[in-house]
């Protein structure tokens, strides 16, 4: 079912979700849907439960379409419960991103280039991946989300943040 996504600005965004302790319930399943829905119906590349009022650590993220926002780039299609990442090496790198709890806006944030992260699926099995850009990026966003944290928050260079548009315009 598609469910209005929270805006930021609501509590629920800057609360810190609470690890899933059940798997294979009706649900968790029933989030999971819950959440693919909604991203498909946005177009984002990646939504985390708290933007849909479920503050419980869950994430999607992955293309069951070809999304332009996320540049052809493929990530599997994943719903990640209680994630854990941990960078790999030291190396960050800059891109552009955006957030379908800030409608129009987007801004480069700083992240780990590569990273292993954990978790489990909806039934309980465990997933673990070592990725880099694009993918370890959307992880990494997703996961912020379930700690309170959107990634304007993560903005250093405030002449990189604005609306999508403008920027656009400004490129060219
Ligand atoms: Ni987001």
């Amino acid at each position: 079912m598609q469910r209005p996504v929270l805006r930021m600005g609501d509590p629920n965004l800057v609360t810190a979700s609470v690890p899933v302790r059940e798997f294979g319930t009706t649900e968790l399943r029933r989030l999971a849907g819950d959440l693919w829905d909604t991203m498909d119906r946005e177009g984002g590349c990646g939504l985390a439960a708290p933007q849909i009022g479920v503050n419980l650590r869950v994430i999607c993220f992955g293309f069951k379409s070809k999304n332009p926002l996320c540049e052809g780039r493929s990530i599997p299609q994943t719903v990640l419960v209680n994630p854990v990442i941990e960078p790999i090496g030291e190396e960050t790198e800059e891109d552009w991103e955006g957030c379908l709890s800030l409608p129009g806006l987007r801004g480069v944030v700083r992240r780990a280039k590569k990273i292993r992260y954990r978790g489990f699926d909806i039934e309980g099995n465990p997933i673990e991946r070592t990725v880099a850009g694009m993918h370890a990026r959307v992880v990494q966003h997703e996961t912020d989300h379930l700690d309170g944290i959107l990634y304007v928050m993560r903005v250093e260079d405030w002449t990189k943040f604005g609306f999508r548009k403008e920027i656009e315009k400004d490129e060219g």
